[in-house]
C-alpha cells in the first residue's frame, strides 16, 4: 500500500497543525545548516523527512497520522507481526519490513529523524516468553541504530514505558525514580533507554525516550479514517470492557484486594492524541549528543472499578463486571508526574478519561459497522 503524501497548508498561525509545521520545517533547516556548515536563510524550508516504524500499530499509526497532517514526508516501516496493513494511516509511504533487514534502506541517505514504535508490548507474554522480547525490542533496535549510524540519521524518539519502573516507591513517578522493571518487557525497553544514552554520548546521536503510561482512546484523522486498538487479542482494559459492551459479556476484574480505595488497580490514562503531540514535541527537542527521558500521563489515577463506571456512562449500556483473581505482575497503582515534558517541552494533555472512552467507543463503534 502505497500513498503520496500531501503537503498541508496550515489553516491558521495559531493552530496546533501551524506549530508543528514550523517545528518541521525549522527542524530541517537547522539539519540543512548543519551538514553545509553555512548560516541558513530562515526562508530556506524544506519537508522533514521521516521514518516510523510500528507505524501499522496503535501508536505508531496516529503518530504517523499527525506527522503527515503536520506536513512532514512520513514512510512507515512495519513487518505487520502486530500491525494492520489497513491501518497505516493515508499520506503515509508504507514499506513492509523489519528492523534487521529493511531499516537501512527505508532510511536512505536523507531521513532526518526516526520516531521507533516497533516492538512487542504486553507485559505478560513476555514473562512467558522473555527471548521474544529481549530479540525484538532491544535486538532490533540495535540493528536499527546501527543503520542510524551508516545512513547519517542523527535523531531519534523512542516509545519507552512506565513498565521500568516496576513496582513504584512513590506516585506520582517522576523521571528521577528507580527503574526495576517486573517484567522482560520493561527490562527490554529500559535496555533501550540504556542503549540511547550511550548512542546519545558515544555517537553524537539525538535521542528522546518517551515513557507512557496507560494510553487509550482513538484518533480520527484528516482523512477520515479511524485509528485505534486492534489486538488480535485484546489485553488492556478499556477495549476490553468496550468490546464486552457490545456482545453483552461481563468484564472481569483482576483483583479487588489491592491497598487502593476500592481494592482495585488505580492507573493513569493518557488519550492517543495527547501523546501523539508529545512525540511532534519530543522531535523538536532532539539534541546531538544528548539523551532526554520524560513520562506521559495525566497525573490522575482511575480505578479499574471507575473506569468500568465510565464506560458505561459514555456508552449507555449496563456492561456487567465479575472479580477475578489478581494479574500477575500488576503494580497496585501507576501515576505518573509529568511535570518535566510540561516545563521544558510545553506539553499538556488536552483529553480526559472521558474523551478517551467517548473516542474509544466511536472506533469500536465505526469498526464493528465495516
Ligand atoms: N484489567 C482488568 N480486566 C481486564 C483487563 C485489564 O481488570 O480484562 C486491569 C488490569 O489487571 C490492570 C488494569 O486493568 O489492573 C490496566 O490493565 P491494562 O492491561 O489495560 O494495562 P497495564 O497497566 O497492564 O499496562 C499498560 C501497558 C503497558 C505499560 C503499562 C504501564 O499495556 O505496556 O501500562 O503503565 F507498561
Amino acid at each position: 500500500m502505497t500513498s503520496q503524501t500531501t503537503l498541508l497548508t496550515p489553516r491558521s498561525p495559531t493552530s496546533s497543525a501551524y506549530a508543528y509545521f514550523s517545528l518541521g520545517m525549522l527542524l530541517a533547516a537547522s539539519l540543512d545548516g548543519v551538514r553545509s556548515g553555512q548560516r541558513v536563510p530562515a526562508d530556506h524550508w524544506r519537508t522533514v523527512k521521516l521514518l516510523v516504524t510500528g507505524g501499522a500499530g496503535y501508536i505508531g499509526g496516529v503518530v504517523a497520522a499527525k506527522l503527515a497532517e503536520a506536513g512532514h514526508a512520513v514512510t512507515v516501516l512495519d513487518d505487520l507481526s502486530t500491525g494492520h496493513a489497513d491501518a497505516v494511516p493515508a499520506g503515509t509511504t508504507f514499506l513492509p519490513g523489519s528492523l534487521r533487514d529493511d531499516a537501512k534502506a527505508a532510511l536512505g541517505n536523507d531521513t532526518d529523524a526516526i520516531l521507533h514504535f516497533a516492538a512487542h508490548s504486553l507485559v505478560g507474554e513476555s514473562v512467558g516468553n522473555p527471548a521474544k522480547y529481549w530479540s525484538n525490542n532491544l535486538g532490533g533496535t540495535l540493528a536499527l541504530l546501527d543503520a542510524m549510524l551508516q545512513t547519517g540519521t542523527r535523531k531519534i524518539v523512542f516509545s519507552s514505558t512506565a513498565a521500568v519502573y516496576g513496582e513504584p516507591e512513590s506516585v506520582p513517578i517522576t523521571e528521577t525514580a528507580p527503574t526495576r522493571p517486573t517484567s522482560p518487557y520493561g527490562a527490554s525497553k529500559l535496555a533501550v533507554d540504556t542503549t540511547l544514552a550511550e548512542y546519545a554520548r558515544m555517537h553524537g546521536l539525538g535521542a528522546v525516550s518517551l515513557r507512557y503510561f496507560n494510553v487509550a482512546g482513538a484518533y480520527q484523522a484528516a482523512s477520515g479514517q479511524w485509528l485505534g486498538e486492534r489486538h488480535d487479542t485484546e489485553t488492556h482494559l478499556i477495549p476490553t470492557v468496550l468490546q464486552r459492551g457490545m456482545t453483552g459479556k461481563a468484564i472481569q476484574i483482576f483483583g479487588t484486594d489491592y491497598p487502593t480505595p476500592d481494592g482495585t488497580c488505580v492507573r493513569d490514562y493518557i488519550h492517543v492524541a495527547d501523546l501523539a503531540d508529545a512525540h511532534l514535541l519530543a522531535l523538536g527537542a532532539c539534541e546531538a549528543g544528548r539523551h532526554r527521558v520524560y513520562n506521559l500521563g495525566n497525573g490522575t489515577g482511575f480505578s479499574n472499578r471507575e473506569v468500568v463506571d465510565a464506560c458505561r456512562s459514555v456508552t449507555g449500556l449496563d456492561i456487567p463486571a465479575e472479580e477475578a483473581p489478581r494479574r500477575a505482575g500488576d503494580p497496585a497503582v501507576l501515576v505518573a508526574s509529568s511535570a518535566l515534558i510540561r516545563v521544558e517541552l510545553g506539553w499538556h494533555a488536552a483529553r480526559d478519561l472521558r474523551d478517551m472512552i467517548d473516542d474509544a467507543w466511536r472506533f469500536t463503534q465505526a469498526r464493528s459497522a465495516q
